[in-house]
């Protein structure tokens, strides 16, 4: 059993990050251990998760599982965990009661945890005391390592706990299942070295490691051979990204372009963090056509002495600044953001001050968050008077604020002919498509589904708050 350790996941050498190309193995007495057998997977959590869940399916299927998409069928369930607030806990311990009852009926039912709750402590103990039903819990850093997890639970019988709290290294050649074919999450690096005092992730996930960049452009070049018309790249905080090699200076604004010189139709990056925005990125940005027009750049307080707490390391002037110099150099840039209100000693007057910088910024959407204390991390020791009542009002009052800007601006699209990547059929309506523009907005179009795959010229029809309509215009 091994299991996870705080201690150990905040570590930060000096070591050098390894970069692993054959740890990926499957033995051959689990090879067809799935074979007439059905897998689930439920995702919690961000991008990077999501991306995660596509490589846990690819290593299912080397198993020769196939997949099903109503858990109730499954004979493998596998939860992949978000550890960012608590509410993101209760939904996994909500689900785990529901599988408990499915685990009684169906005795060979196997059910494993994966992904960021995996990562803590208290979370390991918990299944291990009450959970033991469970059959295998693995973590962020060895997803790789799925298929002799469930060799060794076959062999014990047993929960198998495997959970590494090692900085990590980087793991090249775990196949991929991706969800769709037309748009592609590729990790550009893992980690994060931020340790914002509110944050789990830099625990769950270790040390900034950057994937090479022939890695990263092999890739996008491989996914438009495939056909795939976009791609994300991802990180939690891209902005930071090569910050880790030893020698070279290859940074994002170098990665940028050269996953732009590719030639993939659109490239979008999630998540930038403002400290680590430079000048050259925006030039870059502004530069090449397919790289969207789209900057995600949480902000998370617009009081600078919150922010200080926080350790953003940036004052709310100089989110500002670099918001509008952003505006100015990149046309038409859609930016959004994620704020988090009731950080502990937040005031009226700093919650005043998130009002303040939303009525200036504008922003096109924003993730609004009521702290949620993570046990571990510096702010849960804070102190924090604000009642829960008092924080609802302020997520409520801010909500109302950032989605006046969210519809305003989508009005201001209304008329103009703006090319959509459609991707599926409408959640909303079967007889519409879906898709996003290059600035990210939601547009559902009266569309046939020979569309699918492609980006049409759409003229936009109506806005809403959080979509548009819109109509091909050829
Ligand atoms: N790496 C990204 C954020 C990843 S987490 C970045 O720095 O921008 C996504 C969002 O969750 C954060 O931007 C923050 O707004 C929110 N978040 C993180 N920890 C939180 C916590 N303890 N309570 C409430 N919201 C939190
Ligand atoms: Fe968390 Fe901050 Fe790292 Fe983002 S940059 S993942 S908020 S510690
Ligand atoms: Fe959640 Fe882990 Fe992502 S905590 S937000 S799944 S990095």
């Amino acid at each position: 059993m091994l299991k996870p350790n705080f201690k150990e996941a905040k570590k930060r050498t000096k070591d050098d990050i390894k970069v692993l190309r054959n740890e990926y193995v499957i033995p051959d007495d689990v090879k067809n251990i799935g074979k007439n057998k059905k897998y689930f997977i439920k995702t919690y959590g961000c991008q990077m998760n999501e991306h995660d869940s596509e490589m846990i399916s690819a290593i299912l299927e080397d198993m020769s599982y196939t997949k099903t998409s109503d858990y109730e069928d499954a004979d493998l369930i596998i939860l992949n965990t978000c550890a960012i607030r608590e509410n993101a806990h209760n939904k996994t311990f909500g689900m785990l009661g529901r599988i408990k009852h499915m685990k009684q009926e169906k005795p060979g039912l196997m059910v494993g945890l994966a992904g960021c709750m995996s990562q803590e402590e208290s979370v390991v103990e918990e299944i291990i005391n009450k959970y033991k039903w469970m059959d295998f819990v693995f973590g962020t850093h060895n997803i790789h390592k799925l298929p002799e997890i469930l060799q060794e639970h076959v062999r014990t019988k047993k929960l198998e706990v495997n959970v590494w709290s090692n900085e990590g290294n980087v793991i090249e050649g775990i196949p991929s299942k991706r969800d769709s074919k037309y748009k592609a999450w590729v990790n550009i690096m893992y980690g994060c070295d931020k340790f914002c005092t509110y944050c789990i992730v830099p625990y769950t996930r270790g040390k900034q490691r950057s994937r090479m960049p022939e890695d990263i452009i092999d890739e996008v070049k491989d996914l438009i051979k495939r056909g795939y018309q976009e791609v994300t790249l991802l990180g939690q905080n891209v902005n930071a990204y090569g910050k880790d090699f030893k020698n070279t200076d290859y940074k994002m604004e170098n990665l940028l372009s050269d996953v732009a010189k590719t030639g993939i139709k659109r490239v979008r990056f999630v998540t930038s963090h403002p400290w680590d925005f430079t000048d050259n990125m925006i030039e870059v940005i502004a530069k090449y056509d397919n790289i969207c027009n789209y900057i995600h750049l949480p902000v998370q307080s617009g009081s600078s002495r919150i922010l200080k707490l926080m350790g953003r390391r940036y004052t709310k002037e100089d989110y500002l600044k670099l918001y509008n110099k952003i505006k100015a150099k990149v046309k038409n840039c859609s930016i959004t953001t994620d704020i988090i209100v009731g950080f502990p000693g937040e005031t009226k007057e700093d919650f005043k001050q998130t009002l303040d910088l939303v009525k200036k910024c504008k922003f096109d959407s924003a993730f609004t968050f009521i702290y949620s204390p993570r046990e571990g991390t510096p702010a849960a020791k804070m102190v924090d008077e604000t009642t829960l009542e008092e924080k609802e009002q302020r997520l409520h009052k801010l909500n109302e604020l950032v989605n006046k800007y969210s519809k305003d601006a989508n009005r201001k699209l209304v008329g103009k002919i703006i090319p959509v990547l459609l991707e599926s059929v409408s959640e909303k309506d079967e007889n519409m498509l879906a898709g996003y523009t290059d600035t990210m907005k939601l547009v559902n179009v009266k569309a046939d589904k020979k569309y699918i795959g492609k980006i049409v010229n759409v003229k936009i029809l109506d806005a809403k708050t959080w979509s548009l309509d819109g109509e091909i215009n050829e």
